[in-house]
């Protein structure tokens, strides 16, 4: 059966295949980088789930998972500024080598916040993993380690990422129609 969203995708922006090769180099230099060690891999609810649940299976060093959920204050697309944990950790984090999963980094203000928070709890290193990043959108300076893909600002949707909710089970990430957001 046909996916009954794509009607509503104006284009594909990242196939399946597209994301399965550079969810595997990302993997890799994580391997890289933290040979000899066991990551802790966070990934930040909602949006990241997919490409958490396709990442981790990708490194091959013994590494663990935990689970936050944040939302930001404000309206529309824009994030503002607070954001609030709406589900913690499970797990301490001091001394350990933390990695933050992300779906999208845009205006920073999310993960500037929560990565200060995660560095007051005195772990023995954080970094950011994000699978794309809208660097014309960043107002505030974000440390980013690993990025996927530099995108323009698309409103792109699939793969985990939501509009209203919706379209995060496109197996893709596609940009959406301007009018299924009211847009032009
Ligand atoms: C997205 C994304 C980041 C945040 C990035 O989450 O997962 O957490 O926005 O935006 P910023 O750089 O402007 O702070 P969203 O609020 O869409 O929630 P979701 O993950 O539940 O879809």
């Amino acid at each position: 059966m046909e996916h009954m969203l794509e009607k509503d995708v104006e284009r594909v922006l990242f196939s399946e295949e597209e994301l399965r090769q550079r969810v595997a180099e990302i993997a890799a230099e994580i391997d890289r980088d933290y040979a000899g060690k066991e990551p802790l891999l966070v990934s930040v609810l909602r949006g990241s789930f997919v490409f958490m649940a396709d990442l981790v299976r990708q490194i091959h060093l013994p590494c663990t998972v935990d689970f936050m959920a944040v939302s930001s204050y404000g309206s529309g697309t824009t994030s503002s500024g607070q954001v609030k944990i709406v589900k913690d950790l499970s797990e301490q984090i001091e001394g350990k080598d933390v990695l933050v999963v992300e779906d999208i980094l845009d205006s920073g203000n999310t993960l500037s916040y929560l990565l200060q928070l995660l560095q007051a709890r005195r772990p023995a290193s954080v970094r950011l993993c994000t699978l794309l990043d809208k660097p014309s959108r960043r107002t505030k300076p974000v440390d980013l380690h690993y990025a996927g893909f530099s995108i323009p600002d698309y409103f792109v949707v699939g793969y985990g990422l939501d509009y209203d909710e919706k379209y995060r089970n496109l197996p893709y990430i596609g940009v959406l129609k301007p009018s299924v957001y009211g847009g032009e």
